[in-house]
């Protein structure tokens, strides 16, 4: 494989959709993880290939360790090299106050955005670093505005959650900065994708994007491109950054 290869969890649809369309534009082949919805992974790798790039579909929950070994294992199958992670999968929850919030709920969401985000960051440590013979990359980890601003009555437990995803790509930037691998974290705003149906407002983008600074909700694509310049050589001397893409909020 020639081309550098990026592999983007939670890729079907939303910020890693767009994520790997503008990555395989960009000349990378790319590894969309799906977790569901295997027609809507293979709907994106079909426009990546009919625009003549290289992309392949792989199925893996990321809060399952079998699963994410597995996942990067069909990477070294297929391409045999790994040059970037985003770490992008992540859920919400219904809006809930934390004294209301149940154990299950903490787990799942902890599970999925923390956990999940350390283990695919491991095995792509194991494979980019210099230490483990590897030849360098980068990581994004795709963290959220609502680490800064809390999200009260809302979700305290997603915002807590991707505060973790900061302090993260703080401490794994350095411990990773004399082994050839960055990693930094871009921080959307309201950002007009399914999440928000997922967490049972459907339209709760546009009725937020109003108070936005910038008086909208921003594009899946316009976070993709924050990640894309992260992920690639322009970035050459950022690691541990956390990039706000939030239209001023
Ligand atoms: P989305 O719901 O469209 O995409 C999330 C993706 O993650 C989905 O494809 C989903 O299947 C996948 N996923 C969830 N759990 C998974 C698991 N266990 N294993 C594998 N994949 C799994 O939402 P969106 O908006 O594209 O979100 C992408 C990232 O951006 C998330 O980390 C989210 O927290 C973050 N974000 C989104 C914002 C927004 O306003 N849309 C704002 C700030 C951050």
């Amino acid at each position: 494989m020639n081309a550098p290869v990026v592999l983007i969890t939670g890729g079907s649809r939303g910020i890693g959709a767009a994520t790997a369309l503008a990555a395989a534009r960009a000349g990378y082949a790319v590894a969309v993880n799906f977790h569901r919805n295997a027609a809507a992974a293979q709907a994106v790798v079909d426009e990546i290939k009919a625009q003549g790039g290289q992309a392949l579909t792989l199925q893996a929950d990321v809060t399952q360790e079998e699963d994410v070994l597995a996942l990067f294992a069909a990477i070294d199958t297929a391409w045999g090299r790994l040059d970037a992670l985003v770490n992008n999968a992540g859920i919400v929850d219904v809006s809930c106050r934390v004294d209301a919030m149940g154990v299950a709920r903490l787990k799942r969401m902890f599970e999925t955005n923390v956990v999940g985000s350390f283990i695919c960051a491991r095995e792509a440590v194991l494979r980019m670093s210099t230490r483990h013979g590897g030849r360098g990359g980068t990581i994004v980890n795709v963290s959220s505005a609502a680490a800064r601003l809390g999200s009260p009555g809302q979700y305290v437990d997603y915002a807590a959650s991707k505060g973790a995803i900061d302090t993260f790509t703080i401490g794994l930037a350095k411990e990773l900065a004399a082994e050839g691998i960055r990693v930094n974290g871009v921080r959307p705003g309201i950002i007009d994708t399914e999440i928000h149906a997922s967490g049972g407002e459907p339209n709760r983008a546009q009725l937020l994007g109003a108070q936005v600074p910038m008086q909208r909700p921003g594009t899946a694509e316009e976070v993709a491109q924050a990640i894309m310049w992260l992920i690639g050589p322009q970035s050459s001397y950022s690691t541990g950054a956390l990039l706000d893409v939030s239209g001023g909020r």
